[in-house]
């Protein structure tokens, strides 16, 4: 049952889309099992780039079920148009499978999202617009509405008017907003059903086939370890379960089926909207960070704060998703610098903290203690192989793998799907031959 995760170690945006592809063309099915369009996943194949919010990331390879799960907010329009642009590019998309109690991102999610935003002014938290939290948010107080309503229009309609008469008194009365007409909506999910219906399926089922029969099954994390609604920087946090366990629930698999959890770090850190980043740099070394790592949201354009790497969030990354091998990507970006600085603690009211702090406000507040590092100032973008990497470069990864207590097995030194470095002899993944 070579079930495989990919998860993001920091605050998301660390890579996970090409390491997915890169992983995939040796799988049979990629999963993602949680958040919705707000994830803006990057894959470039010989120049060619291509950025993923809603399809998983082996959709460029014709044999792979592409499989959105249960677990995943979906807006039915951002996937159509995904699914044409991806057309249009030769891509064919009749690999995809779409989880039938998957709730829908509908109209009012979006405003909501927008107007909670505008109102908290100052305490916002960033978010990236697509209705992410109404969209949970609903599915716990259950009033959503699932993909499987709409092969019902009975029980569709039913729902969506129960549902609007509410969210219309808190769009005029609350945010002066105009009220939604409900069988506008109906009107355009019909259209969006009619095209996608033969795509619904029991993906819970599948998935399970698929691994009986040990199908190699990546499951593809969105987000981060840090916006975990659970785990994660709270408030300023997504509003679903990116960490590992959070496979189980959205996929809908048992915790034994899971083999392997790959973490995906970036060399330093970046986070893109509100809340706490100790190490965040905003002076001249952060601008380098952002410009030469190309550090603008896939989704939303904004710009990415940027910082050192931060061994604590990786630690306890390690911690909560049991990683067992590191991918480190963009290692190429920090060729700019002649030293690194890694954080290795926070010092706060004359405590020093040496592990993930129990509270959050050291998190706010702590002052990050470093170690510094020498740079290795030369162009990595070409190395293929391990041993030709700078001596400084390999005393870097070997001091991440150090503080994490997790082997780094992928070193990423470009976008591009061949900008790899697969460590060899200390490589021991549990899936024979899926990097070879
Ligand atoms: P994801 O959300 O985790 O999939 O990451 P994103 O795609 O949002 O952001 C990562 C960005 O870095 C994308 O633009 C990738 O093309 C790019 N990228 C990935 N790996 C590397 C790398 O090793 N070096 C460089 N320079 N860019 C990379
Ligand atoms: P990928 O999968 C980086 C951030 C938003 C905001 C917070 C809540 O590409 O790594 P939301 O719209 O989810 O309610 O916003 O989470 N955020 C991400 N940051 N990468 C992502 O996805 C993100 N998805 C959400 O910026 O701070
Ligand atoms: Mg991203």
């Amino acid at each position: 049952m070579p079930g495989i995760v990919v998860v993001g170690a920091q605050w998301g945006d660390e890579g996970k889309g090409k390491v997915t592809d890169l992983l995939a063309h040796r799988v049979d099915a990629v999963v993602r099992y949680q958040g919705g369009n707000n994830a803006g996943h990057t894959v470039v194949v010989k120049g060619e780039e291509y950025k993923l919010h809603l399809i998983p990331s082996g959709i460029l390879y014709p044999h792979i079920l592409c499989i959105i799960a249960n677990g995943v907010v979906v807006n039915l329009e951002v996937l159509l148009k995904e699914m044409d642009d991806l057309s249009k590019r030769g891509i064919d998309v009749s690999t995809i499978r779409l989880g039938g109690n998957a709730h829908l991102i509908m109209p009012y999610h979006l405003i909501l999202d927008s107007m909670a935003e505008y109102h908290l002014g100052k305490a916002r938290i960033g978010t990236t617009h697509k209705g992410i939290g109404p969209a949970y948010a609903d599915k716990a107080s259950r009033v959503g509405l699932r993909v499987q309503d709409m092969l019902d229009w009975k029980i569709f309609k039913l729902k969506l008017e129960q549902t609007l008469k509410f969210k219309n008194e808190i769009l005029t009365r609350i945010y002066d907003q105009p009220p939604l007409d409900s069988q506008e909506i109906m009107d355009k999910y019909q259209g969006y059903a009619q095209r996608l219906k033969e795509y619904i399926v029991d993906t819970t089922v599948l998935i399970n086939d698929l691994l009986d029969r040990n199908r190699k099954v990546i499951f593809e994390g969105a987000q981060g370890t840090m916006l975990d609604l659970d785990h994660g920087t709270y408030p300023f946090v997504t509003s679903s379960s990116p960490v590992s366990g959070g496979v189980c629930v959205g996929a809908g698999i048992s915790p034994s089926r899971i083999d392997e959890v790959i973490g995906i770090v970036k060399a330093y850190t970046t986070r893109v909207g509100e809340g706490p980043f100790p190490t965040e740099l905003t002076d001249e070394t952060g601008k380098i960070m952002r410009e030469v790592g190309r550090e603008y949201g896939t989704t939303t354009g904004r710009e990415r704060r940027c910082g050192w790497y931060d061994s604590l969030i990786v630690q306890y990354a390690a911690v909560l998703n049991g990683f067992t091998s590191l991918a480190l990507t963009k290692l190429d970006v920090l060729s700019q610098f002649d030293q690194l600085k890694i954080c290795v603690g926070y010092e706060h009211e004359n405590k020093i903290y040496r592990q993930f702090p129990p509270h959050q406000t050291i998190i706010h507040k702590g002052r990050p203690l470093y170690e510094t590092l020498p740079g290795w100032r030369k162009d990595i973008s070409h190395v293929r192989n391990y041993a030709e990497l700078p001596p400084e470069a390999k005393a870097y990864v070997a001091r991440i793998e150090e503080l994490a207590e997790v082997p780094v097995d992928i070193i990423s030194v470009g976008p591009n799907r061949n900008q790899t470095i697969m460590v060899e002899g200390r490589f021991k993944s549990h899936i024979s031959g899926l990097y070879a």
